[in-house]
């Protein structure tokens, strides 16, 4: 087969905005392995009710496909609202939700309107990676500030850094991927307190956590509160792509000047609502992943590694002599989990029992060869 096209050039040829060369794309690695454990989904797949409620408003809006989708999303923004009113107590409505093609799209907006060419986004590391990418692709400064050395977030000095370096806009994420604690609730009024701009609190597992949601903050800090959610995760739509935030409508209003029109899909919109319909079936599931990340951890303790306690859907354990040596040890097993990068240490997401055992199986036969 002949080259592509335009072969001959690299990226390094193009002219590339600076601060974009050398940089590395998000990339967690789709391979075709028996056990994928390493983009943090929810292992079950939807029921066939939801399948069927699914294909059924596809089929509707099949029909008008020649129309722009609602611009404004408010049939599914209203679903969202009565959702999360319904999961937290906290009275929302359309006007507090904003939605778009996963919490990654919502992060883009919100630095696109918040962040930009001359100003500061702050986020405490290690922790998601698409933060510091989403800062670099809009041009907006990047404010690296560590979590103490077991990854847990010291609010007060975490507060002393936000006055001192004043960001427009501060990320935090509870449960914190991929470490896994939640911040504690107290605590995070007093981070809000510290920052002059926009707070993001990234809540992207927040079905996982036992800790009550930011949510409730909102109508306390209303110009400076945003909480993101995403479907991906506990809600088992990650291929569907819908995240959401909630804040106040003026939030909601500054991201109509960033946002594409038509920016989300009929048939996204559609989809969305079907599984926002099926939640109680869906979120059955937490329950028992909680119980299954338990009992990972307990194995994984009980086999002589150190892991890191979490909230979430994932475990971040080690320690491991060379974490990418241990990564394809695992991946020789057929278990995909993720080198995160942070020296001596993997993160695995929670399966089904069946994908646990053989990820603990794995892990008894990689722990002889590449722990400390
Ligand atoms: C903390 C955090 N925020 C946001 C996202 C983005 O999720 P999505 O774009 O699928 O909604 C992820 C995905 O891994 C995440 O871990």
């Amino acid at each position: 087969m002949s080259e592509p096209i335009g072969s001959e050039i690299s990226m390094d040829q193009l002219p590339i905005r600076d601060e974009l060369r050398g940089r590395s794309p998000y990339g967690a690695p789709q391979l075709d392995v028996p056990f994928r454990l390493n983009t943090n989904e929810n292992p079950y797949p939807p029921p066939p009710e939801l399948v069927a409620d699914i294909a059924r408003a596809a089929q509707v809006v099949a029909e008008t496909l020649h129309r722009y989708p609602d611009r404004d999303a408010i049939a599914l923004r209203t679903d969202l609202a009565a959702y999360l009113t319904a999961s937290t107590g906290v009275p929302l409505t359309v006007a507090n939700l904003w939605a778009a093609n996963g919490s990654n799209e919502i992060l883009q907006q919100l630095l696109q309107c918040f962040g930009g060419p001359g100003r500061v986004a702050l986020g405490f590391e290690p922790s998601y990676s698409m933060h510091p990418i989403i800062a670099a692709g809009t041009r907006t400064d990047w404010a690296p500030t560590p979590r103490r050395a077991d990854f847990s977030l010291d609010t007060e000095q975490a507060a002393k850094v936000i006055t001192e370096r004043q960001p427009d806009v501060v990320f935090v994420t509870s449960p914190n991927n991929p470490t896994g604690q939640s911040v504690p609730f107290a605590d995070l009024r007093d981070l809000i307190d510290a920052a002059p701009g926009i707070v993001v609190l990234d809540e992207a597992y927040a079905e996982f956590s036992p800790q009550p949601s930011a949510v409730e903050l909102i109508a306390e800090f209303p110009t400076k509160l945003v909480v993101t959610r995403t479907m991906s995760k506990a809600f088992a739509f990650a291929g569907g792509r819908l995240g959401y935030l909630a804040a106040a409508p003026a939030v909601v209003d500054a991201l109509q000047l960033v946002r594409l029109p038509y920016h989300l899909a009929a048939l996204t919109q559609a989809a969305a609502r079907a599984a926002l319909s099926h939640a109680d079936a869906t979120l059955a599931s937490v329950a028992t992943l909680a119980a299954e990340r338990d009992r990972v951890v307990a194995a994984l303790a009980e086999q002589g590694f150190q892991v890191v306690p979490s909230d979430a859907n994932f475990v971040l354990f080690g320690l491991f002599d060379d974490a990418p040596a241990a990564w394809r040890a695992y991946l020789a097993e057929g278990v995909l989990i993720r080198d995160v990068g942070i020296p001596h240490h993997l993160r695995v997401s929670i399966g089904t029992p069946e994908e646990n055992d053989a990820f603990l199986a794995a892990s008894a036969h990689v722990i002889e060869e590449s722990t400390r």
